[in-house]
């Protein structure tokens, strides 16, 4: 068990790292930046990462708590029915349940996003803590794939520095790195739940509310659809977004 949990983190770390680079075509030292800090995961399914969506979800849940579904949250949110299997469970968070952090590496379609939670250290870190809620909006990776400019990348970077300049060298790595996180941090509110006509505050420091269109939930500015909530643990909620938050 141990020696497939780490073949399969290689395997996870490659393949990541293909994904990141080969999909966003990432300039080599940017790259070379992010597979520095590329984290051990134990990523599933990278190799469909956009299945269709009926297929069986993977739901995580406290299951020393009931979950409480309240009226405003949206009514495609995914209750849970059962318990995980053992080996989902972290060994030292086995008292209190899976918190955010533990699941959000098991969560299909997002696990771009998640990657890059874990590149920065005080964002995975506050996802791991199990006194602060978290509600984390998770774009599907082929929202994050198909936008018009990857991530890391800002328009005035290239004005300021041109080109070939903008992400090269080390202070292109940490212009890079300041713009990946302000992407992460656009996606992170620090508070769970979140109901209905709330407006919170992201990480980012932008300003966000929900609300429904008939059975659909949107997030306003900007109307993202969210496909469903992907799990609700004892410190917050995934949320799977088609598409991302503005981050400029
Ligand atoms: C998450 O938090 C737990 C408990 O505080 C700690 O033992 C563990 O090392 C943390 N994991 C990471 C990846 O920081
Ligand atoms: C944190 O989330 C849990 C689970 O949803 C909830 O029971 C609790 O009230 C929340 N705590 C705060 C301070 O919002």
């Amino acid at each position: 068990m141990r020696r497939l949990v780490f073949t399969q983190s290689i395997f996870s770390l490659f393949a990541l790292f293909y994904t990141v680079s080969a999909a966003w075509a990432l300039p080599s030292v940017a790259a070379a930046a992010l597979r520095n800090h590329l984290p051990f995961t134990k990523t599933l399914y990278l190799n469909n990462q956009d299945k269709p969506r009926d297929d069986t979800q993977y739901i995580f849940q406290n299951q020393y708590q009931h979950p409480v579904i309240m009226d405003e949250y949206p009514p495609n949110t995914v209750v849970p029915t059962s318990t995980p299997p053992p080996e989902d469970i972290d060994h030292q968070s086995k008292s209190m349940g899976p918190i955010v952090a533990d699941v959000l590496p098991k969560i299909k379609w997002i696990n771009i996003f998640a990657s890059l939670t874990r590149d920065f250290e005080d964002i995975a870190s506050r996802l791991n803590d199990s006194s602060r809620n978290v509600t984390v909006l998770a774009p599907r990776n082929s929202a994050i794939q198909g936008l018009p400019r990857k991530p890391w990348e800002n328009p005035e970077d290239y004005e300021a520095f041109g080109e070939a300049n903008a992400y090269s060298g080390s202070e292109g790595e940490d212009r890079a790195r300041k713009n990946l996180r302000r992407f992460v941090e656009a996606h992170l509110i620090p508070a769970s739940p979140w109901r209905k006509d709330d407006e919170v505050g992201t990480l980012g420091g932008g300003k966000l509310k929900w609300y429904k269109e008939g059975e659909k939930i949107y997030i306003h500015p900007g109307g993202i659809e969210v496909d469903h909530i992907a799990a609700q643990v004892s410190n917050g909620e995934v949320w799977v977004l088609n598409g991302v938050v503005n981050y400029q």
